[in-house]
């Protein structure tokens, strides 16, 4: 459990209480919209258009229907699973998620520190409040970064070499986001970087007074991995997201994927794929791994739910390359529904974010824990002891049965 010095032992106990009272994501995801001012929480939950993406990439899972097997000895349940050449304790990992200042002041510090004490590997994102060497000052890991290929370059290689140097444990190459997608909920809410009071946002900050306090309290906000490339004259949170903004190039190709696995001697994961095509792309252009991810339903609405293409791009690409699965992951079973169609981890987002939100590192722990459970519970209900035999699980596609 995490420690703030500025809450008194009562409040302590009163909001171990109120994650005590969580029992799943959905519990911690209703704390976490009760904790956040409206532009944080819309930012948080909102996705591309309509929101198809983001509401199909949960309810996907209910297309598949695990079979059970019974009289099986299932003493023992073992989560650990090895992916990117790290042995991790839990079948999924802690995908990387922009600016987790805005949802929690503790930031992705919390988010490391949870991961690690649950023993699987949490990444980094480009556009976190954090620097990437203060994440490897926490020392162990393992650790990822995410990055982008970059209009300048030098950028991109500045990042690698800092990863190395910092003995980052994998690299992971976000290709969904070169623009961005169209998220109206921000402009309705009137989303800024950092959170500015506009008359619009005032109501409801007043309506957070915790929120409020503790970013009066802890102010300082940036994207702390570019700001040393921004003008110390013009610096300001403002222009570093343009800054950030202009260097997306909407010119990247395969070619410069290669290039990057050329500079990058670890694992390199490509996330944002969901065609079978571009697997075996990622696959020629050096490539370890792919995560099947829509980026959370927040940029293309319209695509596919990732668990929908697991079994197409196993199929294409058969064992060589790691399959992470990203999108929509609620549940404990939904990891096993991941699993049994061929993927060999599973990686969360918004889940990890509600129990940021809800309380800190000790909200993150919380959300992790609840998975933890769960998964290893229906591993045993399912008659399957380790990741190994989830793999040859049977699923039943639902329309085709019932
Ligand atoms: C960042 O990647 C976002 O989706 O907001």
């Amino acid at each position: 459990m995490s420690s703030d010095p500025g809450q008194t032992g009562a409040a302590l106990s009163g909001s171990a209480r109120r994650l005590g009272s969580c029992h799943n994501i959905a519990d911690l995801r209703r704390l976490a919209r009760r904790r956040l001012p409206a532009p944080m929480w819309h930012y948080l939950e909102g996705g591309a258009d309509d929101e198809w993406t983001l509401r199909r990439n949960s309810s996907a899972f209910d297309d598949y229907q695990l079979v059970p097997r019974q009289l099986l000895d299932i003493g023992q349940i073992d989560l650990g699973t090895r992916v990117l050449s790290q042995e991790l304790r839990l079948p999924f990992l802690l995908a990387p998620t922009g600016m987790s200042r805005l949802f929690h002041h503790e930031a992705e510090p919390a988010v490391a520190r949870a991961a690690q004490r649950c023993g699987t590997l949490y990444a980094l994102s480009t556009a976190a409040t954090t620097r990437l060497e203060d994440i490897a000052a926490l020392g162990g890991g393992p650790w990822m970064f995410q990055i982008y290929v970059f209009r300048d370059r030098g950028l991109t290689r500045e990042f690698v070499e800092r990863c190395r140097a910092a003995r980052y444990h994998a690299l992971c190459l976000t290709v969904d986001a070169q623009i961005a997608g169209n998220r109206e909920r921000d402009r309705i809410t009137g989303m800024t970087l950092p959170p500015r009071l506009t008359p619009r946002s005032l109501m409801s900050f007043l309506g957070h007074p915790r929120w409020a306090l503790q970013l009066l309290r802890h102010p300082h906000f940036e994207l702390a991995n570019v700001a040393h490339r921004v003008d110390a004259l013009s610096r300001s949170s403002t222009s570093l997201a343009s800054y950030i903004a202009g260097q997306f190039d909407r010119n990247v190709t395969w070619k410069d994927v290669a290039w990057l696995a050329q500079q990058w001697p670890g694992p390199l994961v490509v996330k944002g794929l969901l065609s079978p095509a571009d697997a075996r792309r990622a696959r020629e252009s050096g490539a370890t791994a792919i995560m099947i991810s829509n980026h959370g339903g927040r940029q293309l609405d319209g695509t596919p739910a990732p668990i929908d293409c697991v079994g197409p791009i196993r199929d294409a690409i058969g064992d060589t390359l790691e399959l992470i699965v990203d999108g929509g992951i609620r549940r404990g079973t939904h990891i096993l529904k991941a699993i049994a169609r061929g993927a060999d981890a599973c990686s969360i987002g918004r889940a990890y974010l509600y129990g940021l939100a809800a309380g800190g590192q000790a909200g993150v722990e919380h959300a992790l824990g609840l998975l933890q459970a769960e998964v290893e519970r229906d591993m045993a209900l399912l008659g399957c002891r380790s990741i190994a035999e989830l793999r040859g699980a049977e699923l039943w596609p639902l329309r085709a049965r019932s």
